[in-house]
């Protein structure tokens, strides 16, 4: 079962077990076959029958006809969201406990055309196609107590398993999740790849504020130095300090303040003006103390960023992207996505994948929410930040569509985006998608000097640690623009998931960091 470099040579540990040669069976560098490679099949597995296999998998409901005799075991792999049924008769030797949820089997057998199920009214369960007739059970890891089994049988609540992280990939709907989180990223890399983007990988440790909105988690190593070493006496952790009393971080590891990054996109600028056409896409943290389905303390985000390009060119490619990941998951997860609760999300994506986004300004979307006539909880004026609850009317009551809203007014957005002739705004651009409301934030940057070195002085932040980015500016600049995805704000989108916590392996959000 141990994972290999090399795919493993056709075992003949079962005699005549042909599907180890067979290569329209995945093996997954193991001697099992994954389940989905035989009930993915466009025949439910049917085509098979007859074929020897061994399978690896997890009980999901297992149930004894009369004790210790016939058991019917509905395994799961998580390699698809479909169970195989393996029947254990009575000929065949079992050492343990088999049928309780969560138990761990292993077992041989011969692929079989299952019997017709007796027809019960009202049951809408597609028929299994195949089964497995169990001829060696190879491994039972048992379920120590099944009482006390941490995941119950029937609909846990996606709040129940946040307590229970380690074991929801276990879940129906946690599974599903992770196959689809796992062919955006799949996804996101071979839409970039395809136009040619380079993938650079930026730092998590930083020591510029990308953002300006000092949300920022600092790395320090002065506290577990300052533990390791207690003086009972002082009142104080010994944190060495300057005269003035404020920390002396020249003493900290990086001889400087340092932090986790808000964004990759001030680095990966310095490559796009140089290489063109580059994207990063990895994990960064805000420590916001938001405590809404749509925030986290640490997310993935993407984020290209394109040279000789403008913002129109920054929309086009978030749209074309946006397209493309929806277009992909239709293609590949479609089961997946038909297992979710939200039964709106495979058309969602459809009309996504399919529909022109409206483009307005902000100004132009804050005079339609002027006029809408509806009640907002934050008031709508020329010069808001959009809420959420602005952004969602706009998205999902005005147009029922993605909408990109650009050139937001300067005060309320980043010194690096690119100040439009008028003065007054910039040229940023949000995309807006139903369900979730901001999906993309991004910007044409600002590539002239003097302009973007005043906007620096003018949001009251200090010139020294922006010097590197002002280079750029200073040599050989370039127009260029990028924007920034929230991956786990896709997700959301495509699943119809309702809180951002579920749709992430390990979230981190106020007052949480299990694991
Ligand atoms: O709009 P934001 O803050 O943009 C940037 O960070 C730019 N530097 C990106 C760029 O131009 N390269 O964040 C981008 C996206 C948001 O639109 C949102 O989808 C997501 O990141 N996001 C979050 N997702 C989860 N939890 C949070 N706390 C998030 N904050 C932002
Ligand atoms: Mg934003």
């Amino acid at each position: 079962m141990a994972e290999t470099d090399e795919a493993a040579p056709p075992t003949d540990q079962l005699g005549t077990m042909d599907l180890t040669t067979d290569t329209s069976l995945n093996h997954a560098f193991s001697d099992r076959v994954l389940i989905r490679s035989i009930v993915g099949r466009p025949d439910g597995g049917a085509g098979l029958a007859g074929k020897r296999v061994r399978v690896g998998g997890w009980v999901k409901t297992g149930r004894e006809q009369a004790k210790g005799t016939l058991a019917f075991l509905e395994l799961n792999d998580g390699s698809c969201p479909a169970n195989l049924q393996a029947v254990v008769d009575a000929g065949v030797a079992v050492p343990k406990k088999l049928v309780a949820m969560g138990t761990c089997v292993v077992v041989d057998g011969i692929l079989k055309i299952p019997p017709p199920p007796p027809q019960k009214q009202g049951t809408k369960q597609r028929p299994q196609r195949i089964e497995l007739g169990v001829e060696k059970v190879l491994h039972i890891g048992e379920v120590a107590d099944p009482a006390k089994y941490p995941i119950p049988k029937r609909n846990p609540t996606l709040e129940y398993l946040r307590d229970h992280l380690h074991l929801r990939s276990r879940t129906n709907t946690i599974a599903a999740i992770a196959r689809i989180r796992n062919a955006l990223a799949f996804a996101t890399h071979s839409f970039f790849q395809e136009h040619h983007f380079l993938y650079v990988h930026t730092p998590i440790i930083t020591t510029s504020d990308c953002e300006g909105a000092g949300e920022m988690f600092q790395v320090t190593t002065l506290i577990n130095e300052a533990d390791k070493n207690p003086n009972p006496q002082a009142k104080q952790l010994g944190i060495p300090k300057k005269k003035d009393g404020k920390i002396d971080y020249t003493k900290d590891f990086f001889a400087r303040q340092a932090y986790l990054t808000v964004s990759g996109q001030l680095q990966v600028e310095t490559y796009a003006c140089g290489l063109s056409n580059v994207y990063t896409f990895g994990p960064t943290f805000r420590a916001e103390h938001s405590h809404t389905s749509r925030h986290l303390a640490e997310f993935w985000m993407v984020e290209p960023e394109i040279a000789f390009a403008e913002l129109n060119d920054a929309m086009n490619c978030a749209e074309a992207y946006v397209k493309y990941l929806c277009k992909w998951l239709l293609d590949k997860c479609l089961d997946d996505l038909q297992f979710m609760d939200d039964k709106t999300c495979v058309d969602r994506l459809r009309m996504v994948a399919e529909t022109p986004f409206v483009r307005i300004s902000y100004t132009e979307a804050v005079k339609i929410l002027e006029e809408s006539g509806q009640r907002f909880e934050h008031r709508v004026e020329w010069g808001i930040y959009l809420a959420s609850e602005h952004e969602r009317y706009l998205t999902e009551v005005q147009f029922q569509k993605p909408v990109i809203v650009y050139n937001y007014p300067k005060g309320i957005k980043a010194f690096y985006m690119r100040l439009n002739d008028d003065l007054e705004t910039v040229a940023a651009m949000d995309v807006l998608v139903p369900k979730v409301g901001e999906l993309i934030g991004g910007s044409q940057r600002e590539e002239r000097y003097e302009v973007i070195r005043e906007r620096i002085l003018e949001m009251g932040l200090p010139l020294e640690p922006y010097e590197w980015y002002l280079d750029l500016r200073r040599y050989g600049t370039v127009k260029h623009c990028g924007f920034g995805l929230g991956f786990e704000r896709m997700i959301l989108f495509a699943t119809g998931i309702d809180n951002i916590r579920d749709v992430i392996p390990f979230p981190r959000y106020p007052g949480r960091a299990d694991l």
